[in-house]
């Protein structure tokens, strides 16, 4: 019998940066994501170059007719995809909107509602324009507040109606790993302060709060949520110095939802930034700007890590916030430890903190896929690995729901094959849905179903009971 409420909103997410292409097409600007064809680790070039597998990308920008029936089939409720932000405002500080890039998203969203799928949009992921980044140094600048403030405006009073579910940004907690994809900031990250980082996440805050604001206003029916790159952190032996060593880390992470959660900066701050000499610059108008705090709480999930006051135990691989791996567990081909039920403790952690729904918005396994052609000629990927790890998790969301925790759904992360973000890879799959793109940029862009397309299928259809 199924545990999951009725409502809950089962489906998969992606990014624009990652699935659109369609780079220069219709007036959209440039972004970073433009520049990094190795992901993140690699310094961005100065102009786009052809081995950036991002600028086609999975084509979505012209087959989202195509992926979006092929969700509908496999019965997803929702979909989340983000707005490039630069396919509205090309350069990020023009007064007026491109009418293209609206168009564009018009024409998406009627077509997740042709087939009963609530969008989930996500208003910035990783993905700033370029001029921002550029001109203004992203977030360290005050100014991209109010830049970001008429692009969400914009996006709120256009879509209302059509968008029911929105997420300020992606992985807010992210900047000072990635200060120049995740924060917009063109400062090369070993000039960066902790000063200087900080000052950019309050700007960040305050625009995340300020998109509450203007949401509410604007669409009283629509939900606004903030996403954070969930991690659990677990101490890597009892002793005390370890536990509270994972404590700090874990703060490091929960500063951004305590802020948007509860509208004010936490106690635990004080100290944090007298320690490290931050002094930030706060108006009286920022703090009551803060006070607009988010509906639910949004997270992706991939992996724990441990945390040891020892300094000679060595960070392992990650999603962008790495740490210790964990003796217990066993990881995936890119090393991101993989452990379910991490899931379950860190669902239980968030509600027991905020009391709030809470939307597991990323989640999957990033492997190389093998496609296959059946004897009847049907190509597939036997892809019972994907099946196996998607289970082993979904198994612990239902333990969080028995356990109380009121969870609004569920999007596994790139539901359709999509470049990677830590390294720009077509290799790293995670989709349900195979598409023939290869890493040296040559394929047909089909798509084929996988085995976990119809797994899938049935989990929705059955609400989990098959699980
Ligand atoms: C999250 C991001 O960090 O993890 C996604 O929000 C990203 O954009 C996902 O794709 C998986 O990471 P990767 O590097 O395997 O694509």
């Amino acid at each position: 019998m199924s545990k999951f409420p009725k409502d809950f909103l089962w489906g998969g997410a992606t990014a624009a940066n990652q699935c659109e292409g369609a780079y220069n097409e219709d007036g959209k600007g440039l972004t970073g994501q433009d520049l990094t064809r190795k992901g993140w680790r690699e310094a961005p070039t100065s102009e786009p170059t052809e081995d950036n597998l991002k600028l086609v990308g999975i084509d979505f920008y012209h087959r989202y007719k195509e992926d979006i029936r092929l969700f509908a089939e496999m019965g997803f409720k929702v979909f989340r995809l983000s707005i490039a932000w630069a396919r509205i405002f090309p350069n990020g500080d023009e007064q007026e909107p491109n009418e293209a890039g609206l168009a564009f998203y018009d024409d998406v969203f009627d077509e997740c509602l042709k087939y009963g799928i609530e969008p989930l949009v996500t208003l910035s992921h990783y993905e700033m324009p370029l001029h921002l980044t550029r001109t203004y140094d992203g977030w360290r600048s005050r100014q991209v507040i109010d830049f970001f403030e008429r692009y969400v405006q914009t996006v709120f009073k256009r879509y209302k109606g059509k968008v029911n579910y929105w997420l300020t940004f992606n992985e807010i907690n992210s900047i000072s790993h990635v200060p120049f994809l995740s924060g917009g900031i063109n400062t090369p990250k070993e000039q960066l302060t902790k000063q200087d980082i900080y000052q950019a996440i309050h700007h960040e805050l305050v625009a995340s709060a300020r998109a509450v604001r203007a949401c509410h206003e604007i669409d009283s029916q629509a939900k606004i949520g903030c996403m954070i790159l969930g991690v659990p952190v677990y101490p890597l032996t009892p002793e005390p110095k370890d536990v509270l060593k994972a404590l700090a880390t874990e703060r490091e992470n929960f500063f951004f939802s305590d802020v948007q959660v509860r509208g004010y900066y936490p106690s635990y701050s004080k100290r944090l930034f007298k320690e490290n000499n931050i002094d930030l610059t706060i108006t009286q108008q920022d703090l009551a700007d803060l006070k607009h705090t988010v509906d639910f709480i949004s997270f992706s999930y991939y992996m724990s890590v441990c945390e040891s006051a020892d300094p000679t135990k060595e960070a392992g691989e990650g999603n962008i916030i790495g740490g210790i791996p964990n003796p217990y567990l066993k990881a995936s081909d890119w090393g991101w430890q993989i452990d379910p039920e991490g899931l379950r403790y860190y669902l239980n952690c968030l509600y027991d903190r905020y009391q709030k729904p809470v939307f597991i918005v990323e989640n999957g396994l990033g492997a190389v896929d093998e496609l296959i052609t059946l004897p009847d000629g049907t190509k597939t990927v036997n892809d019972d690995y994907r099946i196996n790890y998607m289970n082993d998790h979904l198994v612990q969301v239902e333990e969080a729901i028995e356990d109380g925790v009121e969870i609004m759904g569920y999007t596994s992360w790139g539901c359709i094959d999509l470049i990677s973000f830590t390294t720009a890879e077509i290799k790293k799959r995670y989709g349900m849905i195979y598409v023939d793109r290869n890493q040296d940029g040559s394929g047909s862009l089909d798509r084929y179903k996988k085995k976990s397309f119809h797994w899938y299928k049935e989990v929705i259809e059955s609400n989990g009971a098959s699980l």
